[in-house]
């Protein structure tokens, strides 16, 4: 590895996936994965395989065919590594050893608190026992895995003294790198570049392993910090695609990688990542999730590139370096625009969604078709953008329970708004419910309860234009919460904003009972090892 090479290590699986209400299914979490290959990440952390079974099938599939085969469109480069967390329990770490262990490349990631607060009121742990478990498990990971990471959970607020001692005990037990979490965002630039410089001066044995940074945004600083850890000598940042993760979420990927592609000649540090895939990578988290990307969004919101006023505008047309730091291109910010009409053909069509990415077969991909045809007859042109969120809708993985058949709404100045639906539920059978509300959304969601009696709060609803023009596809989001500590997302697209948004509605009651049977247990942070 050159010295100036920094490994970009994907959490959006992981971290990014305790976001509340971003859980994905196995076959969404799969499909980020391969997205994050081609991205060019060179580890990503697949999940937490002691969470539930369907976490470790997750990692597992991940493991076997992300974390087997080359690159697409880069065949030299070797497969990223995969790695599963783990707490410092025996029982995690066989879990995440089984996740990980069919990928070329595997990785056990596992971690213990080391600040005063942590070990005093979460762990109840005196620091020589805390540093015994470490030195014990690290040691155990080791034995069944080449590569291991660990953890000093909160060691943005622990004392550096007593991290230096735990880091070089657990160097010691075969750890291969040490990761830095600032697990709550509280430090500042300074003081974290302070850190990682001391740890790599004053541990003995941390210039044989890679120095990690973990940054969350709790004060908006995750990007700058890690930062400045790198400056100061880590080598390995752990980011989320847009920024996705615990509370104000982590360290943004893209951001990361731009500021070190756009500030190359300064910080002289490169990563292995295909910026062009930024975007794309962006929305499909984004949709995964049902996470929106604000409009204002370094790096990969709509408006990242757009020039509104007139002295921006005669700028950019005199020369688009008076306003431009990044090209639009450099990001795949670029806005493409499908050359298929509404004859194209399905080849073409499924041609042209594999080239962005998104591989749809058999009924699928024939359905994705039937409305990319009644889309291309309502709508002048159709766009990437467009083609993607039918694509997303088609693509979902979460299994269609229950489906919506027909929908109609009356509504206006006058009258109560109505809805009357039909949908069928998962044994084919048809059930038709009406129901007034204060609007047409509120009403056809009512009227969807009435069917469905699943009781969830809404906590989210969201809706937005694909793209420009009246014309265009609208793309509604919406998260529930189920019970205390669970929400879950839906997604939906259509040029009929209330047909979206019961799509929307009805996806996410989906993922609400599909859930429910597979019985998923709780994030790494909401149970004490
Ligand atoms: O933020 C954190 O401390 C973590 C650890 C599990 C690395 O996510
Ligand atoms: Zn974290």
């Amino acid at each position: 590895m050159k010295p100036d090479y920094v490994r970009i290590f994907d959490t959006s699986l992981r971290d990014g996936e305790q976001a509340p209400g971003a859980s994905m299914t196995s076959a969404e979490k799969l499909e980020v994965a391969r997205a994050l290959a081609r991205l060019g990440v060179d580890v990503i952390e697949a999940g937490f395989p002691a969470a539930s079974p369907d976490d470790l099938a997750a990692v597992q599939a991940i493991s076997a065919e992300v974390g087997q085969q080359s690159v697409p469109g880069r065949p030299q480069a070797a497969p990223p590594i995969i790695c599963g967390l783990a707490r410092c329990t025996r029982n995690d770490i066989e879990a995440a050893w089984q996740g990980v262990k069919g990928a070329r490349h595997p990785r056990i990631h596992t971690f213990l608190a080391t600040s005063d607060i942590h070990l005093k009121h979460k762990l109840r742990l005196t620091r020589p026992e805390m540093i015994a478990r470490a030195v014990e498990m690290v040691g155990f990971a080791r034995s069944l895995c080449a590569d291991v990471e660990f953890s000093p959970e909160d060691a943005g607020r622990s004392d550096p003294q007593f991290l230096y001692e735990v880091l070089a005990a657990v160097i010691k037990a075969g750890a291969t790198t040490l990761n830095i979490p600032d697990t709550v965002g509280y430090t500042m630039p300074d003081e974290f570049g302070a850190l990682i410089a001391g740890i790599i001066q004053h541990t003995p044995g941390a210039r044989d392993v890679t120095i990690s940074v973990h940054c969350h945004d709790d004060l908006g600083l995750a990007v700058a910090n890690s930062l400045a850890g790198l400056r100061a000598g880590a080598r390995q940042a752990e980011v989320t695609i847009n920024g996705i993760g615990e509370r104000a979420g982590n360290a943004s990927l893209e951001e990361l990688v731009m500021v070190l592609r756009t500030r190359g000649e300064k910080l002289g540090l490169q990563t292995g990542v295909d910026a062009t895939q930024l975007c794309r990578v962006s929305r499909l988290v984004s949709r995964s999730t049902s996470y929106p990307v604000p409009p204002n969004k370094a790096i990969v919101g709509a408006n990242a590139f757009a020039h509104e006023s007139g002295i921006h505008q005669d700028g950019m047309i005199k020369n688009a370096q008076t306003y431009e730091i990044m090209r639009p291109e450099d990001v795949g910010a670029a806005q493409t625009m499908l050359v298929l009409g509404k004859h194209s053909g399905r080849n073409a069509f499924s041609k042209r969604l594999a080239e962005l990415g998104y591989a749809l077969e058999g009924d699928a991909l024939l359905k994705a078709f039937n409305e990319f045809k009644k889309l291309a007859d309502r709508k002048k042109e159709v766009h990437d953008a467009d083609l993607i969120a039918l694509a997303s809708d088609e693509r979902t993985t979460v299994p269609e329970l229950w489906a919506l058949e027909t929908l109609q709404v009356v509504c206006g100045t006058t009258g109560l708004p109505t809805a009357t639906v039909r949908l069928r539920d998962p044994d084919g059978k048809t059930h038709v419910h009406a129901a007034i509300g204060t609007g047409p959304v509120d009403a056809c969601y009512k009227a969807i309860d009435g069917i469905v009696k699943v009781p969830v709060e809404l906590l989210e609803f969201g809706i937005s234009a694909v793209t420009e023009g009246i014309d265009a596809l609208a793309e509604a989001t919406v998260r529930v919460r189920h019970d205390a500590q669970r929400a879950s997302h839906g997604h939906g697209a259509d040029t009929d904003i209330v047909v979206a948004s019961a799509k929307a509605y009805i996806a996410s009651l989906n993922h609400v009972l599909s859930r429910q049977s597979s019985g998923r247990a709780q994030h790494p942070h909401e149970v004490s090892p």
